[in-house]
């Protein structure tokens, strides 16, 4: 038998209900949909199922992730999910110079800060005005103490590497204004994480 080269995160079973949920009304009728650092895949063909009328463009710098994508795309017949691209948020240029909306989860506390600047500045480029860009995850919050849970994991990010923790949701729409996009909404998530939706001026 082939190495199956598909990855399971079991998280993206718990959460991407909910987050389709939160999504999916947020998205065009019809278009391509970038998603930032994939990650397995399991997302994507989630999302591409639940979507049919959409076109799926997955993405994640890592060589291992992208074959899982390619396998999950395969395993679940995707028609509508595009060969995943090898795009680092951080680094100039992307390989994508348009998308009708930007879909990144679980990226922003586990990369350093150059991808998060590196993710407003190329999803501000290839979104046209009024198109959505969707980010999920933790994130602290200047009027809350942050639950014990995600204190845990930020201190174990930390850990693991000093670039990466969970970021001051004030810091990320400030990053994301000063390139053009615009926070419009805040929806809470189970587990202690946020939908975050910023919209292209
Ligand atoms: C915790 S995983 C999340 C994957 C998937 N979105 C999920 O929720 O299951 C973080 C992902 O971010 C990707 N990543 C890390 N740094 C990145 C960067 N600079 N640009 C794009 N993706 C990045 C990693 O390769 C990894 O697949």
């Amino acid at each position: 038998m082939e190495h199956d080269e598909r990855r399971s995160a079991p998280a993206t079973l718990r959460n991407r209900g909910p987050i389709l949920d939160v999504l999916g009304p947020l998205l065009p009728e019809r278009g391509l949909m970038l998603e930032v650092a994939s990650g397995t895949g399991e997302h994507v063909v989630h999302f591409a199922r639940h979507l049919p009328a959409l076109r799926w463009q997955p993405s994640d710098p890592s060589p291992d992730a992208r074959a899982s994508i390619a396998a999950w795309t395969v395993a679940e017949g995707a028609g509508n999910v595009l060969p995943p691209l090898a795009l680092d948020a951080a680094s100039e240029p992307w390989p994508i110079t348009h998308a009708d909306a930007v879909v990144c989860i679980n990226m922003i506390h586990i990369s350093s800060w150059a991808a998060t600047e590196g993710l407003m500045r190329g999803a501000a480029r290839i979104l046209s005005a009024g198109q959505p860009l969707y980010l999920y995850g933790p994130y602290r919050r200047p009027d809350r103490v942050l639950e014990p849970g995600n204190a845990a994991f930020d201190a174990d990010l930390r850990r693991r590497d000093s670039r990466w923790g969970l970021r001051d949701l004030d810091a990320v729409a400030a990053c994301g204004e000063a390139q053009g996009l615009t926070l419009e909404r805040i929806v809470e998530m189970p587990a202690n994480n946020l939908s975050v939706i910023l919209r292209k001026r």
